[in-house]
């Protein structure tokens, strides 16, 4: 089990959710933390990666770089997104092997599931139906990833973990409107309305479709806790287990940024999908809960963003 003696290389240390690892190991007092950014160490280099684990011998690997993107950057960037996600993956997992580290975390993603599964989606979900369409090639690297801390465990006995974070947002997001998540995109819409007192902000569709939200602190706080305290390796959803309708998210983040317009929903655009909400029993019967509500998340977001105004410092 992970302790604050060991040395842990964070792979994509600035970003969302590889920061706040850091920050949650920091805060746990863990001391031997090792980072390394994409300049200092590309991990789509095979032979730099493998030459890196073997000379610095980290005990833990948090592997949380990754191509990461909204849908627009989804659908026109695909080949990037499996080119990059499978070679990090195989990179990473294989050279962790060969240099005989035996934990790693791997981050997983609710959008992989398959589209049409049942809600609330369980871990058993998986590989179970076809995919959405528009982050298949992304969906399917990450299901690559998985699968490979799976074989690896079973014919070589490593302890490589894998885990299905839900929607994340938080400090160091990307705020860039072409190919931001939902909660970083709301919010830099906001705050351009607001700046330039705009009357109305228009979102697409009816604003019904509902999703799940969870701090990226919290999901760090989760992957530890699964490290310290469970040893089983089966995937593990990270989620809060409850979802909003997207009206009411509009409405906390325009109440969040200080927006005194109106918010219209443009019903001739599509929806997507109603519902993705994960069921999240398995971690909560390990005693894990989040321990931020969504308006504590996007205060904080957002007072970091105003700090840092286009997202990356
Ligand atoms: N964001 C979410 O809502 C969400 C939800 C569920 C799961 N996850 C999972 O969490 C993981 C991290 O996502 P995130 O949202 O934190 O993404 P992110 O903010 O974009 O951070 C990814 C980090 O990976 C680094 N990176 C990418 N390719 C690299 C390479 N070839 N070599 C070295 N570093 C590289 C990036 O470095 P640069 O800064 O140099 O680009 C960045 O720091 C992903 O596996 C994702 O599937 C995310």
């Amino acid at each position: 089990m992970l302790t604050p003696s060991h040395r842990i290389f964070v792979a994509g240390h600035r970003g969302l959710v590889g920061s706040a690892l850091v920050r949650a190991l920091e805060k746990r007092g863990y001391k031997h933390i090792l980072t390394r950014s994409r300049t200092e160490l590309d991990l789509l280099d095979q032979p730099a990666v493998r030459a890196f684990l073997m000379k610095e011998k980290p005990e833990y690997i948090l592997l949380a770089a990754a191509k990461v993107g909204g849908i627009g950057a989804n659908m026109a960037f695909p080949a990037d997104f499996i080119y990059d996600n499978l070679m990090v993956a195989a990179n990473v997992i294989h050279s962790a092997h060969v240099a005989n580290i035996d934990h790693l975390l791997f981050l997983g993603s609710s959008c992989i599931y398959p589209r049409q599964a049942p809600q609330p989606i369980g871990e058993d979900a998986l590989l179970t139906g076809p995919l959405e369409p528009t982050n298949a090639p992304y969906a399917i690297s990450k299901i690559a990833g998985i699968t490979m801390c799976e074989a690896y465990n079973r014919q070589y006995g490593r302890s490589y973990r894998p885990v299905m974070p839900t929607n994340l947002y938080g400090i160091n997001d990307n705020f860039d409107t072409e190919n931001a998540h939902v909660i970083p995109a709301l919010m830099s819409r906001f705050h351009a309305a607001k700046i330039k007192h705009l009357p109305e902000v228009v979102l697409w569709g009816t604003g019904t479709p509902r999703r799940e939200f969870l701090y990226a602190d919290d999901a760090a706080d989760a992957c530890l806790f699964l490290l310290e305290k469970d040893d089983s390796l089966d995937l593990v959803n990270i989620g809060v287990g409850e979802d909003i309708p997207i009206h009411d998210l509009a409405q906390i983040m325009s109440e969040t940024v200080g927006y005194r317009g109106k918010v219209r929903f443009d019903t001739g655009k599509p929806d997507g999908m109603m519902r993705k909400l994960l069921n999240v029993q398995r971690l909560a019967t390990l005693g894990w809960r989040p321990r931020t509500t969504l308006r504590e998340g996007l205060q904080q977001t957002y007072d970091w963003y105003l700090r840092h105004q286009t997202g990356r410092p």
